[in-house]
């Protein structure tokens, strides 16, 4: 039985493509994977799969008589996906290159359509939903997890401040904006409802990010890649380095104070489902 053989993890393909989700993918991820409805023999959609965590655990827990699409439009992380299919022989897996929007798949051909992180966050979430909809058998549920209105509000109530201080108050409109740009259930279930889906279940949770100190979190590699462009963008172009020095200046003294630079993710775990009669 071929289960039964040992896994060689000292080859560097093993060392490779051991570190399987981004960890900041991981705490909403985990959440999804608790409720997600699995069955054998379905066909799953893993909306903006990235590099496809959440592919190879549902293909892999579904067992091989189910098939997961995988669909995202970024090149490097679907070849990344398929380097790990390969090497881990998982066959009952198909990748899609492109916008879920756009997807050329038979209506009503999907039982479970899944999204970490993915179509809430995209820049045309009813195109996709949409598309998801009508790729939907009756009845099939669609699981989306999402970060919460809430999210980092510590780091926000610290860039207000700098806003006032640095007298740049004309900026709290894009300030105010940008962080009310982020989900709330409600502004899910209203997208959901809109796209034609029901939602039947909503769990809530929330984590913390933690830092020794505003350095810290401005210089993490993964806050430069997924959040301080869009932090840089509330600042006027000609002031982006004196708020960002004085904002890590007060990051800095808050962690003094308190022992470490603790940010709060809320997170919601939404499930919907097509309406079994249309
Ligand atoms: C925050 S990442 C999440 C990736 C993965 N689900 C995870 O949890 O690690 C969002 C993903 O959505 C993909 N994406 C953006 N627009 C998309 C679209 N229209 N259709 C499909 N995927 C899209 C991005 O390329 C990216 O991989």
């Amino acid at each position: 039985m071929k289960y039964l053989e040992p896994i060689d993890y000292q080859t560097p393909e093993f060392g490779d493509l051991y570190d399987e989700l981004p960890l900041w993918s991981a705490p909403f991820g985990l959440m999804l994977l608790e409720h997600v409805a699995l069955r054998p023999a379905i066909t799953i959609l893993d909306v903006g799969a990235g590099t496809g965590f959440m592919t190879i655990e549902l293909a892999q827990r579904c067992g091989p008589d189910a098939l997961v699409i995988a669909v995202d439009p970024w090149a490097a992380a679907m070849q990344r996906l398929t380097r790990k299919l390969n090497h881990l022989g998982i066959q009952n897996v198909r990748t899609l290159v492109q916008s879920a929007a756009e997807i050329d798949l038979p209506d009503a051909s999907v039982d479970l359509i899944v999204s970490n992180l993915g179509i809430n966050n995209f820049d045309h979430p009813e195109a996709t939903l949409q598309t998801c909809f009508r790729l939907a058998k009756p009845a099939a549920s669609l699981f989306l997890t999402t970060n919460l209105v809430g999210h980092m509000s510590e780091f926000y109530d610290a860039y207000r401040s700098v806003l006032l201080e640095l007298g740049l108050s004309s900026q709290l409109a894009a300030l105010d904006a940008h962080i009310s740009h982020r989900a709330t259930v409600d502004s899910v279930t209203k997208r959901l409802d809109r796209a034609g889906f029901k939602v039947v279940n909503v769990v809530t949770s929330s984590f913390r990010e933690r830092f020794v100190d505003g350095s810290a979190l401005l210089r993490h590699n993964f806050i430069r890649l997924a959040f301080i462009p869009a932090w840089k963008s509330i600042a006027p172009q000609e002031a982006v380095e004196a708020t960002f020095t004085a904002l890590e200046h007060r990051l800095n003294a808050l962690a003094a104070t308190a022992g470490e630079l603790s940010l709060t993710i809320p997170a919601a775990c939404i499930q919907a489902v097509k309406p079994a009669a249309m």
